[in-house]
Formats: C-alpha cells, structure tokens, sequence
C-alpha cells in the first residue's frame, strides 16, 4: 500500500499508524502524529480504493452503507500490510497504535472488530460501527478512545454510543470524547487523544 514511514526519536513510543479520511492523503494526518505523540514513529497509508478519484480504505455503497465484501477484504489487506510494514521497517508491531479520521477510523475500527492484536490501542475520531451481528475478539487489552460530534450527521450520536458498548462489551476500556460539533475533526478532540494516549502509554 502507498504509504509514508518517519521513523521517531523514541523507538520505545507507540508506533502511530495513520488512517486518512474519504478524498484524503497519507498527507494529511501527519500533523495530527506529531501533535499527539511527537516522537513516535509514524506509518501512514494511503486508502487502496478510489471513489470518483477519491481515496479511501473501502468501497461503500452509499453513504454510511458499507460494501461488506470489500470492508472485509480491504481489512485483511491492511492487517498484511502492517505485518509486512513492519519487518520491512523495523518496528515493533506489537506497540502499534492507529489513528483514524472518518473512513480511516472505520478501517480501523474494522481491524478492531476482526483480529485480536491488530493494535495495541486506536484513537478513532469520528467512527461508525464497522459491522453487525459478528463476535468480537477479546479486546481487554486494547483500550479506545472514540471522539465523536453531538452534531455529526454521518456518524449519529446513538451510533457513537453503540460502537462504545460493542468495544466495551468485548473487553476494551473505551472512552468517548464529546465535542457539540459536527462531523469536523476539531483541534480540542486531538489534544483530548493526546492526553489520554498518555494515560494509557
Ligand atoms: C465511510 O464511508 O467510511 C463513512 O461514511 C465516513 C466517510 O464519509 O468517509
């Protein structure tokens, strides 16, 4: 996968892997890495799909409904990808935490949902549930935080609360951060995830 790797000045630090939103780049959340754990080294990826020349991490079939055989194996293909990104670059893939905007959160969130260690915790701004009616793995030594908008429209405050109950119900220590904003990744929701990323470190 197209994808940037910045090795850190802490090799003990969390491994961030970045996750972009619909239309983003491995650009852009770089400087959400470096305001959230400055000397970690950085993975970020570029989404394999594109929609009308926009990437993202998945194929959907409309707003918030979500190509399930794609989901699936667009997270098989990121879980090998991390794998492989690991060996190639030499960091421990076992102290990798992601970082996710939108699309890139429900990546994420959907690694979350089918393999166990797939992080060792996630920071997924403004998600949706991945998927329903499947088991989780065991997910107690995952922690989470979940920033979500009061006034998100794509991603509904009662869809925020179910994912939290999911991961919680499956073992992960969530916390939810609320902003009364909408679906905007706001500059408080990333200081937010840099102190509890501190907490949990
Ligand atoms: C998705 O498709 O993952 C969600 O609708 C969020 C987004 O718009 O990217």
């Amino acid at each position: 996968m197209r994808h940037i790797y910045q090795q850190g000045s802490d090799l003990t630090a969390p491994v961030l892997v970045l996750f972009h939103g619909t239309g983003g780049t491995e650009q852009d959340l770089l400087p959400l890495a470096q305001a959230i754990s400055p000397t970690s080294s950085v993975l970020s990826v570029r989404g394999n799909v594109l929609e009308n020349g926009m990437p993202r991490f998945f194929r959907r079939l409309a707003e918030g409904i979500f190509d399930e055989e794609d989901l699936i194996f667009r997270t098989k293909e990121v879980y090998d990808f991390l794998d492989a990104a690991a060996i190639e670059h030499g960091f421990d893939r076992s102290n990798v935490v992601a970082i996710g905007y939108s699309n890139g959160a429900n990546i994420a969130g959907s690694l979350l949902f089918h393999y166990p260690n797939a992080f060792r915790a996630a920071i997924l701004h403004h998600p949706m549930v991945p998927r329903r009616g499947i088991p989780l793995p065991d997910l107690s030594d995952t922690p989470v935080f979940i920033g979500a908008g009061k006034n998100d429209p794509i991603c509904s405050p009662e869809e925020s609360e179910e994912l939290e109950r999911l991961l919680s119900d499956a073992g992960s220590d969530v916390h939810v951060h609320w902003e009364n904003s909408g679906h905007q990744l706001t500059r408080s929701e990333v200081f937010a995830a840099a102190e509890w990323l501190k907490g949990i470190s």
